[in-house]
């Protein structure tokens, strides 16, 4: 599959061709998802919980999110990465905004940044989009602040005068110059209505099925997640559990001398066995032999 860019995101939105969009956090997993033929992998914020062990996005710092940022390019240097900005990376001002959006490009190769908000962020986004660097808008739920600022991790515009207010910051970050607009946590009636009246692809997450295109939490969708799951999430594989087992397994056998065994061991040639024996002072005796060299 040819690498993805933001026309052909525009395209398919013109198109009424949904696409699916993914998280991944390693070169593993992104390398899984260019397998898979996933045109978007977005290194979330969501890093900070889902991998890193904090309770929400907010600890994960600029240089975690390039470390891991930078192995996501290693795994999939032919797909469209989006580099998450973290809390408090664009917030104080446009300037920081646009170094560290800047950081992305410069030491992670990114195709575009993501940032959470509405009017508050505008400045921020037009900033880094002059600076000729795409960006992904995010409204509706905002992770980074919704503990403080919406009441915690709840469905979003679901009153009237609140839908009003996210059809017009939907059009205010458009007017600034975003590509694309993830939309989280929406009733669907209000995400049908935001999609058809902008011109650029929005990207649900429990924002119903009429987005232009969806995007999940790979550990959420894999399975590898023990934690409370988010209605919206649907489980693709148990990937958790079959991994819990493969370890049972491997630990039973090691506990009854199962694993290694003669294919997965290595053998002394016979005559360097008597030298070692000799200098010893004593008669080594090897181990089954199936005519394995060292080297293999
Ligand atoms: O960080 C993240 O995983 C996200 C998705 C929920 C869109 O922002």
């Amino acid at each position: 599959m040819d690498k993805a860019n933001v026309n052909d995101f525009r395209r398919w939105k013109r198109e009424g061709q949904p696409f699916a969009t993914l998280t991944a956090y390693d070169a593993p997993s992104a390398r899984m998802c260019a397998a898979a033929e996933i045109p978007l992998i977005l290194v979330g914020d969501s890093v900070s919980n889902v991998v890193l062990g904090y309770d929400d996005t907010r600890p994960v710092t600029m240089d975690e999110m390039i470390h891991h940022t930078k192995a996501v390019r290693r795994g999939a240097p032919q797909t469209f990465v989006v580099g998450d900005l973290p809390f408090m990376s664009y917030q104080v001002s446009p300037e920081e905004a646009v170094v560290n959006a800047g950081r992305f490009v410069k030491e992670c190769r990114v195709d575009a940044v993501k940032l959470e908000g509405g009017s508050a962020v505008v400045p921020a986004i037009e900033r880094i989009v002059a600076a000729g660097i795409p960006v992904m808008g995010h409204l509706g739920l905002l992770p980074q602040t919704a503990a403080m600022q919406q009441g915690g991790m709840r469905v979003q515009g679901t009153d009237a005068e609140a839908a009003i207010t996210l059809v017009a910051e939907a059009k205010a970050l458009v007017a600034a110059g975003i590509f694309a607009v993830v939309l989280e946590c929406i009733p669907q009636e209000l995400a049908k209505i935001i999609t058809a009246e902008i011109p650029v692809p929005t990207i649900g997450i429990g924002a119903g099925p009429d987005c232009d295109g969806q995007i999940l939490v790979l550990h959420d969708m894999l399975g590898i997640e023990s934690g409370y799951q988010p209605r919206f999430v649907r489980r693709y594989a148990e990937i958790e559990d079959a991994m819990v087992a493969a370890m049972r397994s491997y630990a039973r056998d090691v506990q009854e001398r199962g694993f290694p065994n003669e294919k997965e061991s290595f053998h002394m040639p016979d005559e360097e066995l008597s030298r070692f024996g000799e200098k010893r002072g004593i008669r080594e005796t090897g181990g089954t032999r199936d005519g394995g060299t060292n080297s293999e």
